[in-house]
């Protein structure tokens, strides 16, 4: 019984080594998985720009300064969400993300910048320095990054 024990413990070791070489670098999730964590990541990040929208309408700084929040947040997982090869039919990824890996992710960043920036004037109550960082919000970040790494949605 004992050694049946041992036997097993040792298929189990080698199982996990097997698992531990798989989930090194970028293979812990499959392609279409990471392609699904971004869509859903970006549609939430699309709801938290409309909140921005429409907090500044209703004056509402305070809703405003949690959207902003939340993108500074979505912003910090982009790049981990774009590992090489993670390209399925269903992505609309462009190859540039990887050609150009620090752009991608310097695009990131300022998304996250610009953010943070963005919740520091809504939490203030700055209404006019707010508005002003909301008017050219979605070409400074969104557009900055969909034009050179996203293939375009169809036009409606
Ligand atoms: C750092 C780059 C980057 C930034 C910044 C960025 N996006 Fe995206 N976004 C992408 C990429 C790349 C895709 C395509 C992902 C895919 O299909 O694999 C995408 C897809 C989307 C989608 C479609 C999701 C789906 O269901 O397929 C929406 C909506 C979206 N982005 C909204 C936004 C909004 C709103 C902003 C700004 C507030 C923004 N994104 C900022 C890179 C970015």
């Amino acid at each position: 019984m004992k050694r049946a024990w041992i036997g097993l413990t040792a298929v189990v070791a080698s199982a996990g080594l097997l698992a531990a070489c798989a989930t090194t670098d970028t293979a812990s999730k499959t392609p279409a998985q990471y392609v699904e964590d971004r869509q859903k990541l970006m549609k939430a990040h699309g709801e938290n720009w409309k909140g921005v929208q429409d907090g500044a309408k209703a004056g509402n700084w305070q809703q405003v300064a949690t959207n902003a929040d939340a993108m500074a947040n979505n912003a910090k997982q982009m790049p981990g969400l774009f590992p090489p090869g993670s390209m399925t039919e269903k992505s609309k990824a462009k190859p540039e993300i990887w050609q150009r890996k620090a752009e991608f992710d310097a695009a990131a960043k300022k998304m996250e910048t610009e953010s943070v920036r963005l919740a520091g004037t809504a939490r203030g109550g700055n209404a006019q320095a707010t508005g002003d960082i909301i008017k050219d919000f979605g070409r400074n970040t969104c557009g900055n990054c969909h034009t050179p790494f996203r293939v375009p949605p169809p036009r409606s």
